[in-house]
């Protein structure tokens, strides 16, 4: 079975790696069984598998039954830079090894990022039954198969770099469970349950791209295997984002439609705007917190360290100085009631340096998406709610705030907080538009229709049910 795993890490070559690999490939197979999609591994998935890291060696699209796709390992071609970019470790040669004296911390950020790989085909496994169109129902099950791929890179980091309790981390990672009350995903955003499509489209938009962020930090570091891992995941992120991003385009176009020839969503099966706007500020508000807080000692030494750098740190000319020693972060704060400014050593407010490049990214989302409605000649706009709201992290979690970042006390927080967050009649109303059309070129009555994919048109028929 090793010798169909694509991969360009050697593997034929790694004694060692081959026997961690067979101990742990039944286990994730097991796990693929119980916890991916349900009702849908025998079918054959029109889908795109990773055999190489050139150019269009990573999208090879055939049809494959998900219990047999070819999960692989695959690190990107080297930077251009052999040096350490930034931190205190800067102009030093990149690692190819662990140094002892970091292990914890990578250990932590690599089991981190892996555990929210298989976090994420946990909490979408049952969304196939009620999929939109065809071309749904294969992009989330492409997303579910490279999420688990995600785990094995991660994995793969676990089993080459950090002997026995690697090996344990790896089990771990098959162990728990999002939303299981004893053994639960690590992270909060992947125990939530993502109950239907607009929770999916939410999902990939706002908590995938926090993946996207990390991943990218991870790519600027020191330890080179994690950073040319993290290079390759990206690529595939990127579909993923776009699921999300189009995804929302699509709901947004379908409502705009009806309420400019006059029909109300809701009275169609469709999703009324204010509908929408609360999901994002749930899923929104969820992914900010998983940045951390914006004043981190974690956050610092993992910058200091090397292990982590800002948004495209390497990036010629984004950032004049990679020590961070000097220059600091202003963050407004509430104390005492009034707002007043607090300064953040620099390297202590990483997080919050590489929250504002993922905002700036979720905006030009939220451009588009208002794009269409003004196309439609509708007034109302969507917007990203403030990073204060709801948060449970950070220098926010201690005070209510209102999706415009104002804060209120608890009881206007109470009154008030219906209006910006989904409540049970908004999630039956969504429920009831989730009816399953699967016939090749239809598309649910709640959102726009999709786009081809993989060089195919949209009526092709992408799933064969057997
Ligand atoms: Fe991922
Ligand atoms: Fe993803």
């Amino acid at each position: 079975m090793l010798d169909t795993i694509p991969n360009n890490v050697n593997l034929s070559e790694n004694p060692k790696l081959q026997r961690a690999l067979q101990h742990w490939l039944p286990n994730f197979l097991e796990w693929w069984k119980e916890m991916g999609p349900e009702g849908f591994q025998d079918e054959r998935i029109y889908l795109r598998t990773a055999i190489g890291v050139g150019q269009g060696g990573w999208a090879n699209f055939d049809y494959v039954k998900m219990p047999e796709y070819r999960w692989g390992i695959f690190l990107a071609n080297p930077r251009p830079a052999t040096t350490i970019g930034f931190g205190d470790h800067m102009g030093e040669k990149l690692w190819d090894q662990v140094p002892g004296e970091h292990r914890k911390e990578l250990r932590r950020l690599i089991v981190t990022q892996g555990d929210t790989e298989p976090a994420s085909v946990e909490q979408q496994r049952l969304l196939g039954h009620s999929a939109p169109s065809l071309v749904d129902l294969r992009n989330l099950f492409q997303v579910n198969v490279e999420e688990a791929r995600h785990l094995w890179a991660m994995v793969y980091l676990l089993h080459s770099y950090f002997g026995a309790d690697g090996r344990d981390e790896a089990e771990d990672m098959l162990e728990r469970r999002s939303g299981h009350a004893d053994r639960p995903r690590i992270l909060d955003a992947f125990n939530k349950p993502i109950k239907d499509w607009l929770d999916l489209y939410c999902f990939t938009m706002f908590t995938d791209r926090d993946g996207k962020f990390q991943l990218a930090s991870l790519a600027e570091g020191s330890f080179d295997p994690l950073a040319r891992s993290t290079r390759f995941m990206l690529m595939e992120e990127a579909f993923h984002l776009s699921v999300g991003d189009t995804g929302i385009a699509r709901v947004v176009r379908r409502t705009a439609e009806l309420m400019k020839e006059g029909t109300e969503p809701a009275k169609v099966g469709a999703i009324p705007l204010e509908i929408i706007q609360k999901y994002i500020n749930e899923w929104a508000t969820a992914s900010y917190d998983l940045f951390g807080g914006e004043d981190s000692s974690n956050a610092a030494a993992y910058f200091s360290t090397g292990v982590k750098g800002r948004f495209e740190e390497s990036e010629e000319g984004k950032y004049p100085d990679h020590l961070a020693l000097d220059a600091a972060y202003t963050a407004p704060v509430l104390e005492n009631g009034k707002w007043s400014k607090r300064e953040i050593p620099l390297r202590r407010a990483m997080n919050a340096c590489l929250l504002d490049s993922y905002i700036e990214d979720c905006s030009k989302g939220l451009k588009r998406w208002n794009g269409i409605l003004e196309e439609h000649g509708i007034g109302e706009r969507l917007r990203l709610p403030s990073t204060h709201c709801n948060r449970a992290v950070g220098l926010y979690a201690d005070h209510r705030f209102d999706v415009e970042g104002e804060p209120l006390d608890e009881a206007a927080w109470q009154r008030a907080k219906d209006k910006w967050f989904p409540t049970q009649a908004d999630y039956d109303l969504v429920k009831r538009s989730m009816v399953p059309v699967l016939e090749p070129g239809k598309v649910a009555n709640w959102l726009a229709p999709p786009r081809g994919v993989g060089g195919k048109p949209v009526d092709f028929q992408y799933v064969q049910f057997h």
